[in-house]
């Protein structure tokens, strides 16, 4: 499918800022492949999408999140941090099907799109289902299986079948994957380092929640005698490309070590705050040089996952905590929330750039959230709540123009959860 989006106001990289101004993209082979200058191939059939009142954004890219739980959505409130894992959300778990993974994976994927999101980062159970959801829906998306454990045993049941279903997914142009071990408090030390080992021999990313709790921090820190930055560091983790949600109880030090190690930081504002787990430090990660990215973590702790949301609050809360207006500007939210996660899941997208994949969000300026946009970047990160999204493009297809859906059966998908949360008991 060719595609021209004609003279919008669109968000270009331009040395070393993003700019707002006029253009006209030219989308062909799934790719960017030109802007405003048409290129020698482009078909005269391309399909037109009027640029007028629009505002053209890269796809904004979820960078940790679980979206096999999206039906635990306003079940698991108000609770502390472990009695939200252990005693509500685990039996839970213990009871879903692969089916239901797929059908709420679906569900946060129609969420998703609907507020500007092409690509997420997901930590899951059911690998296979949810790269079923991925093919279906047009969604770009990297996946994990959690993994927990205790041993170093390279036969784990789980990394096994992990890596299998990897495999069935390899075929995709649109998914790509990492091994998932899922936090220092879930993973002895041996367990950690032979993932780490595994995914190195591999060649695969790792995608893990550190520092998320103050009591993760004190039990590991009475246990083992050092912090979760550095457990991990310690099992051999930040030797292959590593992807850390939550971070907040890191420390100088501990930013320090993922600084030199090029560990890319997801920060996931909404669900810490929720489960009370605090403020990351994230001024302080920027200022020494890591790669922070944005995510929503699941619905279950969100209890949304809607990015514009969570860049409102990645805008503001560190303004707050630091009594300091200039904290985390506009500009590096938008960045936070596209190019950082694309560089963090090594992806040739989050920029709207000739030669780069076409994954794009469309958001209407013809609303009250946006009138006036006098600065795009603040209305997108201050104003804007998701709804202005009006069309996505992702790999070059459009997967929902005029806030219609082409590629998923939205009735059906909240018919599914609605018998699914019935029999779950939620
Ligand atoms: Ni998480």
């Amino acid at each position: 499918m060719s595609i021209v989006i004609k003279d919008a106001l669109a968000i270009l990289p331009q040395k070393g800022a993003d700019v707002p101004g006029r253009h006209t993209i030219y989308i062909m082979d799934g790719k960017i492949a030109g802007i405003d200058e048409k290129p020698a191939a482009f078909p005269e059939d391309a399909h037109v999408i009027d640029g007028t009142n629009r505002l053209v954004i890269p796809g904004l890219i979820n960078a940790h999140t679980h979206t096999y739980m999206s039906m635990m959505r306003n079940c698991a409130d108000d609770l502390s941090f472990m009695d939200w894992l252990f005693n509500r959300v685990n039996p839970i778990e213990d009871n879903l099907t692969p089916e239901d993974a797929y059908w709420a994976s679906l569900l946060g994927q129609i969420e998703m799109i609907r507020s500007g999101t092409t690509t997420f980062n997901d930590m899951q159970m059911h690998i296979h289902q949810t790269t079923r959801a991925v093919r279906e829906s047009g969604m770009r998306a990297v996946i994990c299986r959690g993994l927990v454990g205790s041993d170093y045993d390279r036969d784990d049941v789980r990394l096994q079948q992990a890596l299998e279903e990897m495999e069935e997914g390899r075929e995709c142009s649109r998914l790509t994957f990492r091994l998932g071990p899922h936090a220092p408090y879930t993973c002895s030390p041996d367990y950690l380092r032979m993932v780490a080992d595994v995914a190195a021999e591999k060649g695969l990313g790792i995608h893990i929640h550190l520092a998320e709790s103050v009591a993760e921090c004190e039990n590991l820190r009475r246990d083992q005698g050092c912090t979760p930055i550095e457990y991990a560091l310690q099992a051999g983790v930040f030797n292959v490309p590593t992807i850390a949600a939550h971070c907040v109880q890191a420390t100088e030090s501990d930013i320090k070590i993922m600084a030199e190690h090029h560990v890319s930081v997801v920060t996931n504002p909404a669900s810490n705050m929720k489960l009370g787990n605090g403020f990351a430090p994230v001024p302080e990660m920027m200022a020494a040089g890591i790669n922070v990215c944005l995510g929503t973590d699941g619905a279950a702790s969100n209890n949304a996952q809607n990015m514009f949301r969570e860049m409102g609050f990645l805008a503001m809360i560190h303004k707050g905590t630091h009594a300091t207006p200039q904290c985390v500007g506009a500009a590096e939210v938008f960045r936070a929330a596209t190019i950082n996660g694309a560089n963090a899941l090594g992806l040739n997208t989050g920029a709207i750039e000739t030669g780069r994949l076409a994954d794009l969000a469309i958001l209407r300026l013809d609303v009250p959230s946006m009138m006036p946009a006098n600065n795009p970047l603040s209305a997108l990160c201050y104003s804007a709540n998701g709804s202005e999204v009006d069309t996505v493009i992702i790999d070059g297809r459009i997967v929902m123009e005029g806030g219609e859906l082409k590629t998923i059966d939205e009735e059906r998908v909240y018919s599914e959860i609605r018998s699914m949360c019935g029999r779950l008991g939620l």
